[in-house]
């Protein structure tokens, strides 16, 4: 497999619609508007106020309604309305769905050439840059794996007109939207690779690559520098494995930059979680592929972090194993000793996630961290708490942890922040060691948080659990099954943040 981002112009006009050689104009319209789309609705013959009348369409989210233009001397030959839904409910979200929904559609019809009409209130460099990366992540394509019968229509040609004088604004919200969308699809495509493809080696070589170029810098530590830092939580989740465990370094330091804030990205890198000696069931082990989805969205991130020019530092730590059971795996009722010191009992090697964070954490923090944002597949509880709708997100103190869901929210990644009441810590309790890996049960992923915490070192934190939201179990308009791409946005964004 390859990393390379596909990359792509997306031409911006101006003004005049009419002009515009595509082979569809795409138009979008809130519920109760389309009646009123008369301009637009003479272009077709009247067949849009007709469709209107007979409630064929009515402006519903993601419905979308081709017809042919037949007059007003258009270049394009057809014309496409798009619902936004009732316009007291939009959100930049929204807007970026049903992007990635008309793209979507558009290559399902083979429609090779696309051009959308930015009419207010879609017309903000906000707009724009959500526009623009629904679009591309309808783009990715999960088929590679196929010999036959797998057809990859793509695109050719993108576009949006905007209005006259708006041009310029509008070419950078737009690029910019594509760079975040093509470093989506890149994290993407690796959370789909199998674990015979994605070993840890080559997932270590896949973020460096990733992470070759803007001026990054990066480093791959192997077995024997993870043992001379005193990493016992990672080597042991890895021992089990024939493929080794590595952790990735990946720093952004643009010149200029101030010595603070330095933002410490830390992402789950597992490469394949069979349970270890704690065995998952059979049944969707398949799944467990995807474990290594944070990883991605942190060395993604961080790229798209540094060809934007984000003006602050950021590192970013990705530890990586393999989990998996045999003769030299560890056993339930091991202790490890952590990087940080505190030791841990692992009363199940199937809680291995918050065991490598743990030693990424705490090397963040060698490393100059200042704050601490953690991204994990981290819990089947957060699945059972919040579904596929929104991602578990945790953390302190709660002004930060605020920050992070409203950039989290406006960039497409809905979280819902969850409690880390004390009483909780009370099922970390070891009889022989200073915690425990897992709390059992009851707030599965509460107590997951909790572990994670001892490590951060008092840091503003905030944590991640994407568990439930990084793999689409079924198609929806807007994404189709499979990987989503969670949080690469938010960490995006959050570099350009007033977060200190
Ligand atoms: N990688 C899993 C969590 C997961 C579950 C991700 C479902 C995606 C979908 C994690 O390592 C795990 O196995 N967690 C256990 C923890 C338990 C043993 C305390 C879980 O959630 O069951
Ligand atoms: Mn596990
Ligand atoms: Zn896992």
């Amino acid at each position: 497999m390859n990393v390379a981002r596909k990359s792509k112009q997306m031409d911006v006009f101006e003004g005049d619609c009419k002009s515009v050689d595509t082979d569809l104009l795409v138009v979008p319209a809130f519920e109760g508007e389309i009646a009123g789309l008369s301009e637009w609705s003479q272009a077709t013959g009247g067949e849009i106020e007709r469709v209107a009348a007979s409630k064929e369409i009515g402006g519903k989210i993601y419905e979308l309604f081709l017809t042919p233009i037949v007059a007003g001397g258009y270049r394009a030959h057809r014309l496409a309305v798009v619902g936004l839904g009732p316009s007291t409910d939009f959100t930049i979200d929204r807007a970026r769905r049903a992007a990635s929904a008309v793209g979507l559609q558009a290559r399902h019809k083979k429609i090779g050439r696309v051009a959308w009409v930015a009419r207010p209130p879609i017309d903000s460099p906000e707009m724009l840059q959500a526009i623009a990366e629904g679009v591309t992540l309808a783009e990715f394509d999960s088929g590679v794996y196929k010999t036959f019968g797998h057809d990859a229509f793509e695109i050719r040609d993108l576009a949006v007109v905007v209005n006259s004088g708006a041009r310029s604004a509008a070419v950078r919200a737009i690029e910019r939207g594509r760079i975040i969308g093509e470093w989506c699809n890149v994290a993407r495509r690796l959370d789909n690779e199998p674990g015979n493809a994605l070993t840890t080696m080559v997932f270590a070589d896949r973020l460096a690559e990733i992470a070759d170029g803007d001026g990054l810098t990066v480093r791959i530590l192997d077995e024997k520098e993870l043992a001379k830092l005193g990493m016992g939580m990672l080597l042991g989740v890895g021992q089990g494995s024939h493929n080794p465990p590595r952790m990735v370094v990946i720093r952004h330091e643009p010149s200029g930059a101030a010595k603070s804030p330095v933002l410490g990205l830390v992402g789950k890198g597992i490469t394949f979680d069979t349970g270890g000696i704690s065995i998952k069931p059979a049944e969707n082990m398949e799944r467990m592929k995807d474990d290594m989805a944070g990883g991605a969205a942190v060395a993604s991130a961080m790229r798209a972090i540094a060809e934007l020019k984000a003006p602050i530092r950021v590192v970013a730590v990705i530890p990586i194993a393999e989990n998996m059971p045999g003769g030299h795996a560890i056993r339930p009722g091991d202790v490890l000793k952590s990087a940080s010191g505190k030791t841990v009992e692992v009363l199940n090697t199937d809680a291995e996630g918050r065991l490598i964070l743990g030693d990424a954490l705490w090397y963040a923090q060698q490393l100059g961290a200042t704050h601490l944002v953690d991204i994990a597949t981290l819990t089947g509880a957060i699945n059972v708490a919040l579904g596929r709708v929104a991602s578990g997100l945790f953390g302190t103190p709660p002004e930060f942890v605020e920050l992070v869901r409203k950039i989290a929210e406006q960039a497409g990644d809905r979280c819902w922040i969850m409690p880390l009441f004390e009483e909780y810590k009370d099922q970390l309790r070891s009889e022989i060691a200073d915690m425990v890996n897992t709390g059992g049960r009851p707030g599965g992923a509460i107590t997951a948080a909790l572990f994670l915490r001892e490590f951060t070192g008092g840091l503003p934190w905030a944590h991640l659990d994407i568990a439930g939201t990084a793999w689409a179990e079924d198609t929806r308009p807007f994404m189709p099954k499979g990987p989503t791409g969670v949080g690469v946005r938010t960490l995006i964004e959050l570099a350009f943040s007033e977060f200190r």
